[in-house]
């Protein structure tokens, strides 16, 4: 039986597809780091099928529905071509996400409230398929509110800048990003939407995000990938897990 009010623990294996794809072969394999992951205390397993495909292949999106027994967070920008995706494997959420070729990451949030009626009738069909559809946002109030009318399920918060802020020492800024997130948390899940954080999340900057009472889900990835490099998959999950169960 799983527990409604535990934080969970999205992890999210695009790159270990990432170092993969630097070689051009099948290993190590995202399918297989999924299932470790999933064996090492991972409530979900998130996956970003990039436009580029640039470390998710399609291939990988299928074997995971297979082969996992944990929720697969689909995350994709708000195409045709994603929403035919989502729409024929229906996981069990889509998070979309903004999507720009240049960037290395996804650098900020989505502009719900400039493609407002453009992201409702898009999300709609996801939302039928019975995929609960999260928005990844940043802690700005009239992006949550436009999320609310949109008929999303989930918001998802950027905590990218807070996370920035603090390993380039700007504690000032960091504090005010957190303070940001904390507000912003409150306010979505006074709407009725449930509340997901994620982006950049480390060891060191984990605890305070998970601390916050509306957040239901972290979603993790390239630092927990880079730390099994030092101390293994397994064991990263497991420390991760740790704070996040300290901080709450
Ligand atoms: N959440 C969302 C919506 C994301 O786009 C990403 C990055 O793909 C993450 C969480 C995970 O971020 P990171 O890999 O920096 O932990």
């Amino acid at each position: 039986m799983t527990d409604a009010s535990k934080l969970r623990l999205g992890v999210n294996i695009d790159h270990v597809a990432t170092l993969r794809n630097a070689r051009g072969g099948a290993v190590p394999c995202p399918v297989r780091a999924a299932l470790l992951a999933q064996e090492a205390g991972a409530d979900g397993i998130t996956a970003h099928l990039r436009e580029d495909r640039r470390h998710i292949r399609d291939a990988d999106i299928d074997a995971l529905m297979d082969a996992l027994a944990v929720p697969l967070n689909f995350e994709m920008a708000a195409t045709d071509e994603m929403a035919q995706i989502a729409l024929r494997l229906k996981p069990h959420a889509v998070c979309v996400v903004p999507e720009k070729r240049e960037e290395r990451t996804t650098e900020g949030g989505l502009d719900v409230v400039g493609s407002e009626p453009k992201l409702a009738d898009y999300i709609a069909p996801l939302r039928e398929a019975g995929s609960r559809v999260s928005i990844f946002i940043g802690a700005d109030a009239a992006q949550i509110d436009a999320a609310a009318r949109i008929g999303a399920a989930v918001i998802e918060l950027h905590t990218g800048a807070y996370c920035d802020a603090h390993a380039e020492g700007r504690f000032d800024a960091r504090d005010a990003e957190l303070a940001a997130l904390s507000e912003m948390a409150t306010y979505a899940h006074s709407l009725g939407l449930e509340v997901h954080a994620g982006h950049g999340l480390t060891f060191d900057t984990v605890a305070p995000i998970a601390a916050l009472p509306e957040v239901m889900e972290l979603n993790i990835g390239h630092f927990l990938i880079g730390e099994a490099v030092f101390m293994g998959l397994a064991p990263a999950i497991a420390e991760m897990r740790r704070r996040m169960d300290a901080a709450r």
